[in-house]
C-alpha cells in the first residue's frame, strides 16, 4: 500500500483488469487487508478481506457508510458457503445451482468465523457469487472471501462504470479493476433464506417469478411495497435514501397505465417550462420511444422501454449525469413495475424520495 501521510489520501492505482499482472496486484493487496473496487455483472463492488475485521473497517470508513448496514460477501465457489454458512436448506442449495454465479444474493445464518464488522452486528450473513470473469479471478488468486459493497460513496448511485468509482472513490482505496461498464447495471436480488419463508429484500434482475419457478412461494419485504416509515425492511440498508442525485427528482405517473401516457407528456412539459422560466436547470429522464415529445433543454435516455435491461443498465450513469450537469429539477417519466421493472422502480423511487407527480 502508498499510503501518502502528509495528506492521508492514498494512491489509487487504477489498472484494466485484463492487463497483465493486475488481478495479481489486486489479490495482493487484498491479502495485505487493503482495498480493491473491481467489476461485477451488477454493479462495481469495493472488496476487502471478509474475514478482516479491520478491512471492513476500511471499507466503511471509505465509503462513509453507516456501519449497521452489513456487507455482501463474495465467493467464487460454491464449498465456501458451508465455511461460512450454518443450516444450509434444501431450497438454498436449489437457488445457488440455478442462479449462481449470477445476480443474486443469498442470507444465511452465519458461522463464528464471520466478524460482526462485516454483518453489521448481524448474526446472518449475505453471500453472493458473481458472475464476472474479473470478480471470478480476483476472488480465486487471493484465495480470500471479499465483502464489498457497491463501491460509491453512501448516498451516491451505485457505480456502473470505473469512471464512476474514481469520481467517488481516488485517493481513499488502494486499486482499482476497470472492466468497462457493467452488464445489468442495478444490484443483485437478496433473498433471506435464514428464516421459514423466503423472503425477497431487495428486488433486481432475478424476479420473484424466477426464485419461485425453483422453490415455490417466495414472500416479498413488506417494506419494499408498504410506503408506512414506521415498517422497518430487513435489509439494513433498504432504509437509507440511497442512490440520490443532487437536483429534486419526481416521477411523473398516470394512474390508469404504467407507460407515459399523453398526460404524462403534458404534465412533464408544464413543469419544466415552469421550473425553467423560474431560472432552474431542468432534465427529463425519459426512453428513446419517447425523447422526441419533450421540449427541454436536457432529454436524458434510459434506453428502450421495452427492453427493462436497457433501462436497469443506463439509470445510475444518468442520475450521475444530472448531478454532474448540475440540474436542479429532475422529471422520470414511470415504469411497468412488472419483473425486472419492480427492480427498476424500487431504484427509481429511492432516488425520488418516494415523489410521485399522479396524473
Ligand atoms: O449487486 C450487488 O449486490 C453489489 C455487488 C457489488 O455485488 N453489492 C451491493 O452491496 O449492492 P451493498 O452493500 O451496496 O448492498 C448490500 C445490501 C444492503 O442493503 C444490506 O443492508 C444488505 O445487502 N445486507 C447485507 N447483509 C445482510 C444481512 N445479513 N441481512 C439483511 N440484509 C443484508
Ligand atoms: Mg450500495
Amino acid at each position: 500500500m502508498t499510503n501518502d501521510k502528509c495528506t492521508n489520501k492514498i494512491n489509487t492505482i487504477i489498472k484494466a483488469y485484463s492487463e497483465e499482472g493486475a488481478i495479481e496486484t489486486a489479490a495482493k493487496i487484498l491479502q495485505d487487508g487493503g482495498l480493491v473496487a473491481f467489476p461485477t455483472e451488477t454493479v462495481y463492488g469495493l472488496g476487502g478481506n471478509a474475514l478482516n475485521p479491520e478491512a471492513s473497517a476500511k471499507i466503511y470508513a471509505a465509503k462513509g457508510r453507516p456501519s449497521d448496514n452489513p456487507l455482501i460477501v463474495h465467493i467464487a465457489d460454491t464449498s465456501a458457503v458451508y465455511e461460512l454458512a450454518e443450516d444450509v436448506s434444501e431450497k438454498a442449495v436449489y437457488l445457488m445451482e440455478a442462479f449462481w454465479p449470477g445476480p443474486l444474493t443469498i442470507i444465511f445464518n452465519k458461522k463464528e468465523v464471520v466478524p460482526y464488522e462485516t454483518t453489521g452486528g448481524l448474526s446472518t450473513v449475505a453471500i453472493r457469487m458473481p458472475s464476472h470473469d474479473a470478480a471470478l479471478k480476483m476472488i480465486r488468486e487471493s484465495g480470500l472471501y471479499i465483502a464489498a459493497p457497491s463501491a460509491n460513496l453512501s448516498g451516491r448511485p451505485s457505480p456502473t462504470l470505473a469512471e464512476h468509482v474514481i469520481e467517488d472513490l481516488n485517493g481513499r482505496i488502494d486499486m482499482i479493476l476497470d472492466g468497462g461498464p457493467v452488464g445489468i447495471g442495478i444490484e443483485s436480488t437478496i433473498v433471506d433464506m435464514s428464516t421459514e419463508t423466503p423472503t425477497i429484500l431487495r428486488p433486481g434482475y432475478i424476479t420473484k417469478n424466477m426464485l419461485e419457478n425453483i422453490i415455490g412461494h417466495v414472500e416479498i419485504d413488506k417494506a419494499l411495497t408498504c410506503p408506512d416509515p414506521s415498517i422497518r425492511p430487513k435489509a439494513p440498508g433498504m432504509k437509507y435514501t440511497h442512490y440520490a442525485p443532487k437536483g429534486s427528482l419526481a416521477i411523473v405517473e398516470d394512474l390508469n397505465t404504467p407507460l407515459a401516457s399523453q398526460a404524462v407528456i403534458d404534465k412533464i412539459n408544464n413543469l419544466v417550462r415552469e421550473k425553467t422560466a423560474e431560472g432552474f436547470k431542468v432534465a427529463v429522464l425519459t426512453t428513446k420511444d419517447n425523447s422526441e415529445k419533450y421540449k427541454c433543454d436536457n432529454i436524458l435516455l434510459l434506453g428502450e422501454k421495452a427492453e427493462g435491461t436497457t433501462v436497469a443498465s443506463h439509470l445510475y450513469a444518468k442520475l450521475r449525469e444530472c448531478d454532474a450537469l448540475g440540474i436542479d429539477f429532475i422529471y422520470s417519466e414511470s415504469f411497468n413495475r412488472d419483473e425486472l421493472g419492480g427492480a427498476i422502480m424500487n431504484r427509481l423511487l429511492k432516488a425520488a424520495g418516494h415523489c410521485v407527480i399522479t396524473v
